[in-house]
């Protein structure tokens, strides 16, 4: 079917290929953010969800309400929609002790003219330290999903929305014609501990507390990113709403809870507002085993007819305040900063104190963030220091006390070796955190590092699980990648092994044998190198075709001015900052002393060029200006796939220009080079695609 070009589809080919398709992608969405084994390339992937939309614009009445389009991956959006709310999005008032709250009380009990005597039922709601949204829904269905934004205009974030798990997508009868429901989107503690790391092990600036991870994932252009975020969401109120759903905010959140939102299980009724002493101190007490970061309770009168009388006043409910938890500091001296380094390499101060109580909690370690960070404190080693709590995930230095600070206290200077193993600790350009270059050897790094190097896509070694690779790094058979080919040697000892016998050790023994063949963009993939994922290393493959070579350009390249860097960057999805990081890597003799180590073990097959013979293979081509009918990215695939290298420059090297509409000096620059010029046609005609 994916044969029949879009435009020749009948309308039943379209409908049975758009429900093959939303089933595929499912499937492959499933592999990558479930068990983060995609089954297939991220081209592929691309190229389905391409036809899937090209096949959904033509067919828009066929468009499946569980579509692609709608879940992941749509593509990336700038910036977002401006979405009016339909009722404003308000904040809280505050309170800090009982007398504070109190005087609450007294104005809600004056305003509306109750007796001394009279009752006044609140519901005590956990505040949620996330990110507030409105969710619409029109007879029942997820329509659109906004942040806060100033309260009366947010952004539109349905996209990213539709792929947090808590959300429903649509209501189960009965419900209102049309409700705007208010609340949190989170992350809990655990999962955000996880994701930074996750992040720090992709390169990327890993997120300050689970709030901001919130807000950051929810606020990202393409869905399939907030996807893979672990988002949660309570719901505690709601806004514009077509008919009224109950009378007290108790039966709401009973209605709530019914169409399938999580509302927060520790919500409670008070009778009255004495109660809510007690429960303030339970929920402050239960704060740190909580999963979520919370930063105080929200109190609001139960009587939704009341609720309606009271209205607002400024910004915020009169029938509703936030009893915060005080703010929880302490000061203490710094007594030294350590440097800490991550799995993946990042170097990490952080403070060592005498010990000190914020809160109710022993503190005695805080988190400087990075070496800019103490710059800007001037946090030195001696300082009396500020400590805060910030939610209750990990303390911080907010500042120090300049007046007690010791006469020989000496500003901080951040380290450019690692701490660990003593090789180079660099900071890319544009980049607050500094890395150990040596991750091939470092201690702190390389039992990640081994876990990467015989994953799926790099050596592929089977019988060599995570929890094994900790058992021999620790008894020192693994230290660097090369000695996984030493451990054929010790095959009788391995067998000796517990978990292991004579057949699961000759198993591991074959399997890694067998890998003393490998193709040269899995070798580079398996190095590890920041920023060189698969695609990356079978470009750097292709582009230099054998190990010896391309060794050799990278022990050039590492000169910013040579021309080794400069035909480096000029690889077309490379750039400087990835060449960067391979410079940063050949710069480093541990590297080096691997990479040699390695070479005698293993052999690495130079680089194949596919669908060799045709026109285009071993040939080098530069697009530009725009094509009629792919993308530059489907063109640069498609050359690629048969042979060719495509570079971003023109020079006397260029086999080919290929010259789309609007195209500027690179066809100049190709006319006076005498390269041969393409028109799209003749390139179509020479790739095979007409
Ligand atoms: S009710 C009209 N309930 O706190 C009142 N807000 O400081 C609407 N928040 O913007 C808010 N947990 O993001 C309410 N259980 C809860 C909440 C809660 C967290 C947030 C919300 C709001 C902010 C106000």
């Amino acid at each position: 079917m994916r044969d029949i070009p879009v435009e020749k589809l009948s309308e039943e080919e379209a409908r049975a290929e758009l429900a093959a398709l939303a089933a595929e992608i499912a499937e492959h969405d499933r592999a990558y953010y479930e068990r983060d084994r995609p089954i297939i390339t991220d081209a592929e992937y691309d190229a389905l969800k391409r036809r899937n939309a090209a096949i959904e614009a033509r067919f828009p009445h066929l468009i499946r309400p569980d579509s692609p389009s709608f879940r992941v991956g749509a593509a990336p959006a700038r910036g977002f929609a401006k979405h009016r709310h339909l009722k404003p999005m308000l904040s809280l008032d505050n309170v800090f002790d009982r007398a504070e709250f109190a005087a609450w009380i007294d104005r809600v009990r004056r305003f509306l003219g109750l007796a001394a005597g009279e009752r006044i039922a609140l519901v005590a709601e956990p505040k949620i330290d996330g990110a507030s949204i409105s969710l619409t829904y029109r007879r029942g269905r997820f329509v659109v999903g906004a942040t806060r934004g100033d309260g009366t205009e947010g952004e539109d974030v349905t996209a990213n929305l539709r792929t947090l798990r808590d959300l429903p997508l649509s209501l189960p009868p009965p419900c209102p014609e049309l409700i705007e429901i208010r609340g949190e989107v989170y992350m809990a503690k655990e999962a955000f501990l996880a994701l930074n790391e996750r992040m720090e092990a992709e390169g990327e600036e890993p997120f300050a507390n689970p709030r901001n991870a919130a807000a950051g994932s929810l606020r990202q252009k393409d869905p399939a990113v907030t996807a893979s975020r672990p988002l949660a969401l309570f719901a505690y109120a709601i806004g514009e709403c077509s008919e009224p759903i109950a009378d007290t905010h108790q039966g709401l959140l009973a209605r709530l809870r019914a169409w399938g939102f999580a509302v927060n299980p520790l919500s409670r009724p008070l009778q009255d507002w004495p109660e809510a002493e007690s429960f303030q101190d339970e929920i402050g007490l239960a704060r740190s085993s909580l999963p979520y970061d919370i930063d105080g309770v929200v109190y609001k009168v139960d009587r939704l007819d009341w609720q309606e009388r009271l209205g607002f006043v400024g910004r915020a409910p009169r029938w509703a305040v936030a009893w915060k938890f005080p703010a929880e500091k302490a000061t203490t001296r710094l007594v030294a900063i350590e440097i800490q380094v991550g799995r993946t390499g990042a170097l990490t101060p952080r403070a060592v104190m005498e010990p000190v109580n914020v809160g109710g909690v022993i503190v005695r370690h805080a988190t400087l963030h990075n070496e800019d960070e103490i710059a800007r404190k001037d946090i030195r080693v001696g300082d009396t220091v500020i400590v805060q709590r910030a939610g209750d995930v990990i303390p911080q230095i907010l500042g120090v006390v300049p007046e007690k600070r010791p006469p020989d206290a000496k500003p901080f200077v951040f380290p450019d070796r690692c701490p660990v193993c003593g090789s180079h600790a660099v900071r890319p350009p544009g980049e607050a955190v500094r890395r150990c270059t040596g991750g091939l050897t470092c201690p702190a790094q390389v039992v990640e590092r081994l876990k990467h190097f015989v994953s799926r896509a790099a050596f592929d070694i089977e019988g060599l699980g995570e929890k094994t690779i900790e058992a021999f790094h620790a008894d020192g058979w693994l230290t660097s990648p090369v000695d996984l080919f030493k451990l054929p040697a010790r095959e009788a000892e391995i067998a000796a092994r517990e978990g292991f016998g004579t057949v699961s050790a000759r198993n591991l023994v074959r399997a890694i044998e067998a890998r003393r063949r490998i193709p040269l963009d899995r070798f580079i993939y398996a190095l590890g190198i920041r920023r060189i994922g698969e695609a990356n290393a079978r470009l750097l493959a292709r582009h230099y075709g054998t190990f010896d070579a391309w060794r050799r350009a990278m022990l050039a390249a590492r000169d910013p001015t040579s021309e080794a860097r400069a035909e480096l960057e000029a690889i077309v999805g490379i750039g400087p900052a990835i060449a960067q990081e391979l410079a940063d890597f050949f710069d480093e003799p541990h590297n080096l002393a691997v990479l040699e180590a390695l070479a005698h073990e293993v052999t690495i097959e130079p680089a194949s060029a596919p669908e060799a013979g045709g026109a285009l293979a071993g040939k080098t081509i530069v697009f530009t200006g725009t094509l009629a009918t792919m993308t530059r990215a489907e063109a640069k695939a498609r050359a690629e796939a048969l042979g060719a290298k495509v570079t971003d420059t023109v020079s006397k090297k260029t086999d080919f220009v290929v010259v789309g509409e609007e195209a500027g000096s690179k066809a100049e620059k190709a006319k006076a080079l005498g390269v041969r010029m393409l028109t799209e046609e003749e390139w179509r005609r020479l790739a095979g695609l007409a």
